[in-house]
């Protein structure tokens, strides 16, 4: 949908601006502030998202299909200077050398003859669209997709480097783009999904100095969609929901890639808890069917292992997130509940629910609090009558309360947490979350006292930024 006439008609949602494509680059510019940026703040707010949504005449289908861009809030000084730049993947160039789609993304296939097709099935070629999520990976900055394609970049240019491929031996060409860092180790931990007559999610371990190592390699018959895991002091947690695929449909697929999975409610949930140090399954448990993207935190209470999800009551909430139906006036349903599941020594799990409201996109003080009990989530919500996520939340999980940001047609993206330098309280800090203003038709960066959810400070950026879905402060 080009740009230009920016007036929603009753047949646009409010907040289409946020699905529509942003031509514009930014080097690097300084932002106007209103209010007041805390001078501890010094570093930058590195994000990635989906800003193409169509090559040439072909559009993209779903909002995670959209080539990739980069975003930068850098602070220094009480200032916030701002740089976008599309991501250079293989996927992006090829799309513009070629003026159309030219690689499959979640819910997009490119056109392709029956011999392009053919060959697809004994050549696949992945996306490295990194459109999900950043990290830093052996001192190094990359965007993520769900494929083992990761693609460095420079943080300082936003220059795109090239792509640091995981290493052979690690399978399959699926991975989550939502690594784990474990302090104590000093490693990432992530997982790959490798098809074929028996498929394997394979846990591995990424050292300081990039070295990938499998941990525990766990078969399946069908593998879910799955993308994120969880991870405490001592394991890590996989949580199939049923929404699964049968390799070969995917391999001989006439369909884009999550059109192949199916809901199986019959088969419930799968807890697989594996041991970081040996790799063993030490627990597995089965619960009642339920859909996420994704995992809070979890912990470890005695014996018990506590697992933190965004639950969903299916898979319906990706149908609702594809573009057509995202720029109409068909409000979304808010289903995200953060659930905390307690899987006890003998594999009976448990479930609580732990939010009152909807959540989605779940933030913590990951640095001080991951893999360890914890008090306050934030997360991105919607009001009782309200038609996306259009406000923000900071659940209070010790006093099960809540506290809510929300302005009139301002639509907010994840909040981040950065905590304090001195600060001892889990909630001293500041949020950094990107809104869309409807009525200004640009976007700004918001900055909430994480402790009063109250705002410090907002700095308005040139344009309005396409939704995004990830992204991380680096001091
Ligand atoms: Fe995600």
């Amino acid at each position: 949908m080009p740009r230009g006439d920016t007036r929603h008609t009753m047949s646009q949602s409010p907040y289409h601006l946020g699905f529509t494509t942003l031509n514009t680059e930014v080097a690097s510019t300084n932002l106007p502030i209103h209010g007041t940026l805390p001078p501890w703040l010094q570093g930058s707010l590195l994000r990635t998202g989906p800003a193409r949504f169509e090559v040439g005449d072909t559009p993209y289908n779903h909002w995670f299909d959209g080539l990739a861009m980069l975003h930068r809030f850098e602070f220094a000084a009480g200032q916030v200077r701002y740089a976008n730049r599309y991501l250079q993947s293989q996927a992006y160039r090829e799309a513009m050398a070629k003026g159309t789609i030219s690689r499959s993304e979640f819910a997009t296939d490119p056109c392709r003859t029956l011999f392009q097709r053919v060959a697809s099935w004994f050549f696949p070629v992945l996306t490295d669209n990194g459109c999900v999520n950043v990290s830093r990976q052996d001192q190094e900055m990359v965007a993520l997709t769900e494929t083992r394609l990761p693609v460095q970049f420079d943080p300082a240019t936003l220059e795109t480097l090239g792509v640091r491929e995981y290493a052979p031996h690690i399978k399959g060409p699926v991975a989550t783009a939502h690594p784990h860092y474990d302090r104590a180790r000093r490693c990432g931990y992530a997982y790959s999904l490798e098809f074929g007559w028996r498929s394997q999610y394979h846990l591995f371990s990424i050292d300081e100095s990039g070295r990938q190592t499998v941990i525990a390699s766990l078969p399946t018959d069908r593998p879910a969609y799955m993308h994120s895991f969880g991870m405490t002091e001592r394991y890590l947690i996989l949580a199939e929901s049923p929404f699964l695929v049968n390799p070969f449909r995917l391999l001989f697929r006439g369909q884009p890639f999550i059109r192949n999975y199916r809901w199986r409610p019959d088969r419930g949930v799968r807890f697989h808890v594996v041991e970081k140090e040996t790799g063993r399954v030490v627990r597995t448990a089965e619960t009642p069917s339920f859909f996420a993207f994704h995992h809070a935190n979890a912990f470890e209470e005695g014996d018990d292992v506590l697992v933190d999800i965004i639950v969903h009551p299916d898979a319906t909430v990706i149908d609702q997130l594809y573009l057509d139906r995202l720029r109409s006036t068909t409000p979304v349903t808010a289903s995200g509940r953060l659930t905390r599941f307690r899987i006890d020594p003998t594999g009976k799990a448990t479930s609580e629910t732990l939010s009152p409201v909807s959540i989605e996109l779940p933030r913590f003080d990951y640095a001080r609090r991951a893999g360890q009990r914890y008090r306050y989530v934030y997360g991105a919500a919607q009001e009782p009558s309200g038609d996306f996520l259009d406000s923000l939340v900071k659940l209070d999980l010790d006093q099960n309360e809540f506290t809510t940001w929300h302005e009139e047609g301002h639509y907010p993206g994840e909040p981040v947490f950065v905590a304090a330098p001195h600060g001892s309280g889990e909630d001293e800090g500041v949020i950094l979350s990107v809104v869309l203003d409807t009525k200004n038709e640009t976007s700004f960066l918001l900055v909430l006292d994480a402790a009063t959810f109250t705002e410090l400070a907002r700095a308005e950026a040139p344009h309005a930024i396409p939704f995004g879905f990830h992204g991380n402060y680096y001091g």
